[in-house]
């Protein structure tokens, strides 16, 4: 008896991986977390097989409906939102399971960042303008912040921010990150990537309107970055006709010359 905990994806039912879909499909238990994992994901649970939205349940009750099905040998498909690697409360499952010896594999899946990003038609690191992305969020009332992981801290480096769970906040977001970014800085929000419903907004920390947060649906996510939207950046080298590469040797004395 294994439990596979799954990535199940930003919410289209087709961003899962197949490896995903085939293990919900081989386990009679499936657990899943709430409304942000779509309907069309569960749609490849077995017949009959018992689905549990954990939604309401506390940690131990999880575990004891993982304990449940551990006894009777049956597999459990464990599902979480986006992937498993960001607030999926992984861990702590995790750490019960191997206190109880009940063995488990991981199985990532698609985070709300990249499908934000893919909805805006966006990379987030383009040459000369950023080269690295910040996963975070504003501390909420079960999550505090450690010290030091402000987004004035992160701000200060003017990296892309990727900010989760603090569409509510949005005047924070705006007071915090204008000083660092400036008011001409891009600000894109997505609403529920990849749902049909979802939604774009693009403007700028200076004209964007902090009221239009908790008007709609609150899984959003906030990205902040000189990136969003640009068409000023410099060609990657590494495609450039001239960069001399391992699978591109270039000139009489290339760098790799093994590879040519
Ligand atoms: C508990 S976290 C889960 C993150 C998830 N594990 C991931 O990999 O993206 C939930 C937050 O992720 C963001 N989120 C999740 N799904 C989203 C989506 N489809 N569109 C926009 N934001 C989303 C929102 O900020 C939401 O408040």
């Amino acid at each position: 008896m294994t439990v596979h905990f799954i990535g199940a994806g930003p919410g289209a039912a087709d961003l899962l991986t197949l490896r995903g879909r085939d293990l919900i499909a081989a386990c009679p238990v499936c657990l899943y977390a709430g409304s942000l994992v779509p309907e069309g994901v569960l749609a490849h649970c077995p017949p009959g097989a018992r689905i549990v939205n954990t939604a309401p349940l506390s940690l131990d009750q999880i575990i004891a409906e993982i304990a449940a099905a551990h006894a009777d040998g049956k597999d459990v498909a464990r599902l979480h939102s986006g992937d498993l690697s960001i607030w999926s409360a992984m861990g702590e499952q995790l750490r019960r399971l191997r206190a109880l010896q009940i063995p488990y594999s991981i199985t990532p899946g698609v985070p709300a960042f990249s499908a934000a990003a893919a909805a805006l038609e966006t990379e987030l690191t383009l040459p000369g303008l950023a080269q690295s992305v910040v996963l975070t969020r504003t501390p909420g009332r079960a999550s505090a912040m450690p010290e030091g992981e402000t987004l004035a801290a992160f701000a200060a480096t003017g990296a892309v921010l990727a900010i989760h769970l603090s569409i509510h906040l949005l005047d924070k977001l705006i007071a915090e990150l204008t000083p660092h970014y400036g008011a001409d800085c891009p600000v894109a929000i997505v609403w529920r990537a990849s749902w049909p419903d979802q939604r774009i907004m693009r403007a700028t920390l200076g004209t964007l309107d902090a009221a239009v947060g908790p008007e709609l649906e609150r899984t959003a996510l906030v990205l902040v970055g000189k990136t969003l939207g640009a068409e000023e950046f410099a060609e990657s080298r590494l495609y450039a006709a001239d960069y001399d590469r391992r699978y591109r040797p270039l000139g009489p004395a290339p760098r790799f010359p093994e590879a040519s």
